[in-house]
């Protein structure tokens, strides 16, 4: 068992780091009439991944697990795809975002059920700590796409 939770925990790890560039690669490439919201949201978002990196990296110091630490390791490690250097526009910041938190969520779920088994309280906390911040970024990135086209669905004559 602590094998394979070593190994999924730095999964995870890896994972944060890669969607902490793609979230900053946005933050910096950001296009469009919603510059300025995009800019200051995927600032929140790659702060916030950055402190779940410094604090899954001590859950495993904790647990007597070596976390990975370098950029090569993690590009190994990780599951996500590393977005190219280019202009973003918010559909793309959008969908690209809760792609990345989906399977980090995922993830998140599997680590705290495995951990829960265990009674291992201190992972169970965190990561479910981390579900309910996942599913609140999620809520908030969706919230800020635009339609367009509107339809007039509501006005019922
Ligand atoms: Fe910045």
């Amino acid at each position: 068992m602590a094998h394979e939770q070593t190994d999924e925990l730095n999964t995870y790890l890896a994972n944060l780091n890669v969607m902490s560039a793609n979230v900053r690669n946005m933050h910096w490439n950001a296009v469009g009439p919603y510059f300025a919201a995009l800019h200051c949201a995927t600032e929140k978002v790659y702060k916030e991944l950055q402190k779940q990196i410094d604090e899954v990296a001590e859950l495993m110091k904790i647990h007597k697990m070596q976390p990975l630490t370098k950029m090569s390791d993690y590009l190994n490690a990780t599951t996500l795809e590393e977005l190219k250097d280019k202009e973003f526009n918010e559909h793309e910041i959008i969908d690209n975002i809760v792609a990345d938190g989906s399977e980090l969520m995922k993830q998140a779920r599997e680590i705290r059920d495995n951990a829960d088994d265990e009674d291992d309280f201190m992972i169970v906390n965190k990561f479910e700590e981390y579900l309910c911040c996942y599913a609140k970024m999620e809520w908030m990135v969706r919230a800020m796409h635009v339609d367009e086209n509107p339809t007039d669905d509501d006005e019922d004559d």
